[in-house]
């Protein structure tokens, strides 16, 4: 039993830990379709309406976009190469609203337990998010200030009030636990 090192039982801890709370969270919410998933089997478009044939699926419509592990289309690095350029406002480049703002401020949120630490990219977000779409509903704009936790992400609070839906699935760990620090083991839910 040598090998059973601390980090070791942390990682069994943490794994058991992870599927107790997504077992809980995600037993309460509807089946979200797998990323790519044909249009006639994601649960959305009615495979019997005859028009499911003229629809583009997303294999095809998303074959030139790059791809997270799971096959999810990382958008940050689609806008960053070029490959989409969206409107700045519904009516295009102009337009009524709140201008979009770009803020290049990394937050690190550090109480992650053996999880590698969280980088929060606020120019990722800024690039398509006004300020007003998180501050202050969502979070206070000071560093710490908010009771972060994975359950009530799971639940669809903080992160999880877009992550999960319109933004990547939270099963990418990796992609928000990006830190790692002494004591954090190695990526175990890959
Ligand atoms: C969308 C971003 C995001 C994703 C994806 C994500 N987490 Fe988290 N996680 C967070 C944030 C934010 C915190 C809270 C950090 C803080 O408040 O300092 C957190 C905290 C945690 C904690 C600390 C204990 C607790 O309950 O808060 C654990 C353990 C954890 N996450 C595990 C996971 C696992 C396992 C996965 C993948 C199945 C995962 N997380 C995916 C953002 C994420
Ligand atoms: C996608 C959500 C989101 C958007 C959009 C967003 N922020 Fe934040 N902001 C956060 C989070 C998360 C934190 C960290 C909160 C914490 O640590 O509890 C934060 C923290 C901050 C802080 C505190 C920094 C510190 O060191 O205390 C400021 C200031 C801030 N944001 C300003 C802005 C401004 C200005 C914009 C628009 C240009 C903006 N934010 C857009 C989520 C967002
Ligand atoms: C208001 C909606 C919203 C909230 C709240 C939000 N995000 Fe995001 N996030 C997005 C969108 C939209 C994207 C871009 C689409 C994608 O990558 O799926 C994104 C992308 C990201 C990326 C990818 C950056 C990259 O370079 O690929 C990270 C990391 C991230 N979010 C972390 C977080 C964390 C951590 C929190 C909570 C502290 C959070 N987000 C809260 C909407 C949000």
């Amino acid at each position: 039993m040598k090998n059973l090192n601390k980090n070791s039982i942390g990682a069994a801890f943490i794994a058991l830990f992870a599927m107790f709370v997504a077992g809980t969270a995600l037993a309460e919410k509807p089946e979200i379709a797998a990323p790519l998933t044909p249009l006639a089997e994601d649960g959305i478009h009615d495979p019997a309406n005859p028009a499911i044939t003229t629809l583009q699926d997303p294999v095809e419509s998303m074959s030139a976009f790059p791809k997270d592990r799971r096959g999810e289309v990382q958008w940050v690095e689609s806008l960053n190469k070029g490959v989409i350029t969206p409107r700045k406002f519904l009516t295009g480049d102009t337009g009524e609203g709140e201008e979009l703002k770009e803020l290049d401020l990394d937050i690190i949120l550090k109480n992650t337990a053996q999880m590698p630490h969280v980088r929060f990219p606020h120019l990722a977000h800024t690039r398509w998010l006004a300020c007003s779409n998180c501050h202050s509903e969502i979070f206070l704009p000071k560093a710490g200030a908010n009771p972060i936790s994975m359950e009530k992400i799971l639940k669809g609070e903080f992160c999880g009030r877009c992550h999960d839906k319109v933004s990547f699935a939270l099963w990418a760990c990796e992609r928000c636990h990006s830190v790692p620090h002494p004591g954090s083991p190695p990526a175990w839910w890959k």
